[in-house]
This record gives C-alpha cells, sequence and structure tokens, in this order.
C-alpha cells in the first residue's frame, strides 16, 4: 500500500465560532482536494465544524481524548464522544499533552485503543527534545515512543504517525530535509517491522513549523506524506498553500 497524502491542522487551544470561516474559504478552494485534509479543532468546536464541512471534503479530528469509555472523569472527553461530535480522527501523545499532563507512552496507548474502540484514526505524535536531539539520542527517543505508544494490531487504514520534534514546534525553527529524512526513514523501518507490509502503508506527517514556504521540500522528502500544521492551520490562506505543495 501506498500511504495516503493528508494535510493535518491542529488549531491547539484556539478558535471561537468566527474562526469556522476558515474552513468556509478552506472549502470552497479545495473542492476536489488531491490529499486527505484534516482539522483538529478544540473540542468546543468540532460538532459546529462537523456539521458546517457537510459532506465537505475536510475531516474532522480531536486533539487528545481519555482512555476510558465513559465515567468519573471531570472535564475530559471520551473516544466515542469526539465520534459521536463528528471526528472521525484524534491527535494522541502531541508534545504539548506529554508535557502539560505528563502523558506517558503507556497512556498514550491506552488512548489509542480507546480510539480504535470508538472507531477514531489516532494521529500519534513523537518526538525528541532539543536537549535529546544535542546529546544524540534522537532515534532512541522516537523509537521509544513509537514503540510505547502504539498497540498491536495497529494497520495502514487505522494509524497515523507524526514527527513533530520538540524544538521545532512554534520556533520557526525546522530540522533540515537530512534530518527528518533520517527520522522518517527510520520510522518507516520500524514500523515494517512491526506490521509487515501494512507498515508501508501508514502515513508519516512531519510537523513542526510547516509554512507554504517551506512545505514543498518537506513534502520532497522520502517517506514524508504530509504534514501537522499547528500555526499555519489557522488561517486558511497559509493552510492552503501547504495543501497545494503536498
Ligand atoms: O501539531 C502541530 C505542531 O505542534 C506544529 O505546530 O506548526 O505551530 O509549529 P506549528
Amino acid at each position: 500500500t501506498t500511504p495516503r497524502k493528508l494535510a493535518a491542522g491542529n488549531w491547539k487551544m484556539n478558535g471561537l465560532e468566527a474562526q469556522l470561516a476558515e474552513v468556509d474559504t478552506l472549502m470552497a478552494t479545495h473542492t476536489t482536494p488531491v490529499c486527505d485534509i484534516l482539522l483538529c479543532p478544540p473540542a468546543t468546536l468540532i460538532d459546529r465544524m462537523a456539521r458546517r464541512i457537510g459532506d465537505g471534503k475536510i475531516a474532522v479530528g480531536g486533539q487528545d481524548c481519555h482512555a476510558a469509555p465513559s465515567g468519573a472523569h471531570t472535564g475530559d472527553v471520551s473516544a466515542a464522544m469526539l465520534a459521536d461530535a463528528g471526528a472521525t480522527h484524534v491527535i494522541l501523545g502531541h508534545s504539548e499533552r506529554r508535557a502539560d499532563h505528563g502523558e506517558s507512552d503507556d497512556a498514550v496507548r491506552d488512548k489509542v485503543a480507546a480510539a480504535w474502540e470508538a472507531g477514531l484514526v489516532p494521529v500519534v505524535c513523537v518526538g525528541e527534545t532539543l536537549e535529546q536531539r544535542e546529546g544524540g539520542s534522537t532515534l532512541a527517543v522516537v523509537g521509544g515512543q513509537l514503540q510505547g505508544s502504539i498497540p498491536d494490531g495497529a494497520t495502514a487504514a487505522t494509524l497515523v504517525v507524526a514527527y513533530e520534534p520538540v524544538w521545532a514546534i512554534g520556533t520557526g525553527r525546522v530540522p533540515t530535509t537530512e534530518q527528518i529524512a533520517e527520522v522518517h526513514d527510520f520510522l518507516r523501518d520500524r514500523l515494517s517491522q512491526r506490521m509487515g507490509g501494512e507498515g508501508n502503508g501508514v502515513s508519516l506527517l512531519y510537523g513542526g513549523s510547516v509554512k507554504p514556504s517551506n512545505a514543498a521540500e518537506i513534502f520532497a522528502v522520502e517517506n514524508v506524506n504530509g504534514a501537522l500544521v499547528g500555526g499555519a492551520s489557522l488561517k486558511a490562506g497559509d493552510f492552503s498553500g501547504i495543501i497545494d505543495a503536498l
């Protein structure tokens, strides 16, 4: 299988009702998109965004979910609730969740299982800090996260992996194409070892300061099948520029 191309936007904790105007613009611009498009707004906007898109060609995702299907977990949202609101995907193990909420690989793995249970495709994030890169442990770190954060049983259709170097997120600092290639080739190898042929079909996204101006160069790297875009996904014009480069 050839991995599907995916342009994913992570709005993080940004966006009130008015922000949905950007979705209208995106839909008008990409009526027959050449790649999959996914937008992950804050949980409060998932239902409204999904309704606004209707049968349009943009998928909607959450940014996190709880590992339990329901219960006494004040403030949390289950995978089934995301699906019920119109989501088809969920970002899991983003470095901001790992840092702000102490999410371990074990916790992320349980969430991935919960996402599958609810029929969602998880976008599992891995990535090293600057300290880890400078210490030469990048591949060990992302390899460990990949192994630990994904349960057995993944298929190409039920898993997306995003490589996001923590030091490149929101900083304007982008790895060299050689650095991206090294990690993406490594992730592909690891997935193939673990999943056999299915591993060759998993979409591997790069994330961290992707902009219209650098997207083409990043997408030209082998084993880069798309991007997980933060800041530049908030403006339809910028996100369109990235989609067009894919
Ligand atoms: O999930 C998205 C990433 O954290 C990248 O964010 O594009 O603002 O650097 P950024």
